[in-house]
């Protein structure tokens, strides 16, 4: 969309009454434009949280949290997730539109070119200690990969495409290693014949000794749960990503920070938790309403995983095709796992809570990928490390089209002072 300015509001400070002006996007949604706010009255606004801010305008993700909606330029994700490679989505995401065959023959092959890192930074992973969380390694080779490879170039498609890709490919990669890595394994190098999510399953479960072909049933469900987590415009770790980003810091520093921004309990390593969450229910006999009382206690810091969403007022669309995409892995793997039974409970008794009703809380794509997940032998401390993998490519979308729009804004809140007035500094011989 444009700066199209459809309408006004009148906002009236200390008997001055200014106009403001009012933004609407393609989608219906309104925004007072307040940016001479400041300038006009001398005041600011609050907004903890940013929970009714908007900090840009973006082309690339629609979400419809009341109705539950999700698209990626204007594709709904499970329309996408049925019949797209994650491949083909990270291509959407950074270009706009889906790739045709020659494209798409094009990325692979520049993926391919990527998959490997360099050899000195294989040895990086010698370093960390055993019980390293594979996110802190994510972020910290991430970052690193700048000191190893070029910068993005210009802005020419090529310049993007190498970029895009390279990371796409060596996040895979590394996050394939550091698991190898913590076993005390040797790696599994990545192969040319093999497509982006059967090749991550072959580096992570095979080995020198061990070739197995890789299930397609499960290279389908992760190209699948991939999609799910491939945007979600202005979360946590994207608003990082772009405010890291308007301060001119590189691509790979951008994204190191989102990683560290995912990894927080109430945002991406949420999937880690709610797993946890559920082995603990099951230790404990499996008693779900206990677990549901807690939530509900104020005076307990205990939160139901998985559960509750900023935007979301309704079912969370990736909640429900992540939930679809288990049980079909489980059905055709002819597996059960007793913590989804625990997990069904659970959302069963809390959508019929009147706390969780009240508060339009639902299960949210944390919920239930964390259960796909391990049917691949995925271990709990990289559930979020898939995460970072399928978020990457809406990390990369929203760095470029920030950079897209000339000299960006540096990001940059106010705040309200409420600490102490001018002080004088007391002799430290005079101190209490
Ligand atoms: N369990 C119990 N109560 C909850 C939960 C939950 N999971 N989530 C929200 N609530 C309650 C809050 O206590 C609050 O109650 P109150 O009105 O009585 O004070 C009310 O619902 C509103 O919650 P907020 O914290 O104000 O909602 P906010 O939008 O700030 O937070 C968040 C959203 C962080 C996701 C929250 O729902 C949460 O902590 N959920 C659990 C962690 C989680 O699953 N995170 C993953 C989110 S998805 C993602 O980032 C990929």
């Amino acid at each position: 969309m444009g700066d199209k300015t459809c309408d006004s509001a009148t906002l009236t400070v200390d008997g001055h009454t200014v106009s403001l002006p009012m933004m609407t996007g393609s989608e219906g949604e309104r925004a007072v434009d307040i940016r001479h706010l400041r300038r006009e009255t001398g005041v600011i606004t609050y907004d903890p949280g940013f929970a009714n801010t908007g900090d840009c305008t973006s082309d690339i993700t629609y979400i419809d949290g009341e109705h539950g909606v999700l698209r990626y330029r204007g594709y709904d994700v499970e329309d996408l997730a049925d019949h797209c490679e994650f491949v083909e989505v990270a291509y959407l995401l950074v270009h706009g539109s889906l790739p045709n065959a020659q494209q798409k023959a094009e990325y692979s092959r520049l993926l391919n070119l990527h998959s490997l890192i360099h050899e000195d930074m294989v040895h990086f992973f010698a370093h960390y200690p055993d019980r390293a969380h594979p996110m802190a390694v994510l972020s910290a080779m991430v970052v690193s990969l700048s000191s190893f490879y070029p910068e993005l170039g210009e802005n020419r498609r090529e310049d993007i495409d190498m970029t895009v890709t390279r990371l796409l490919s060596k996040l895979r990669t590394i996050a394939a290693f550091s698991y190898k890595k913590s076993l005390g394994e040797p790696i599994v190098y990545p192969r040319h014949d093999m497509k982006y999510c059967e090749n991550f399953l072959n580096m992570m479960f095979n080995s020198p000794v061990v070739k197995d072909p890789v299930n397609p049933v499960l290279a389908d469900a992760l190209n699948q749960l991939l999609i799910l987590h491939a945007d979600h415009e202005q979360n946590c770790s994207s608003s990082v990503v772009r405010a890291v980003g308007s301060a001119d810091a590189n691509l790979y520093a951008s994204i190191s920070a989102g990683i560290c921004a995912l990894w927080g309990p109430l945002h991406g390593g949420a999937n880690q938790h709610v797993i946890e969450m559920l082995q603990d229910i099951r230790a404990n006999g499996g008693k779900v309403d206990r677990a549901i009382e807690r939530a509900k206690n104020r005076d307990d810091s205990f939160r139901l995983m998985g559960f509750g969403h900023r935007v979301y007022k309704s079912y969370d669309p990736r909640a429900r095709v992540a939930k679809k995409i288990c049980k079909s892995v489980m059905a055709a793997l002819n597996r059960q796992d007793p913590l989804l039974d625990i997990a069904q409970e659970l959302e069963a008794k809390a959508l019929a809570d009147p706390y969780f009703q009240e508060r339009n809380l639902y299960p949210n794509v944390d919920f239930y990928t964390g259960l796909t997940y391990r049917q691949m032998g995925i271990p709990t401390d990289m559930l979020t490390v898939m995460f970072a993998i399928g978020r990457l490519p809406g990390w990369i979308a929203q760095w470029l089209e920030l950079r897209s729009e000339g000299e960006p804004k540096i990001a940059r809140p106010r705040q309200i002072y409420t600490g102490p007035g001018l002080r004088t500094v007391v002799p430290i011989e005079e101190r209490p």
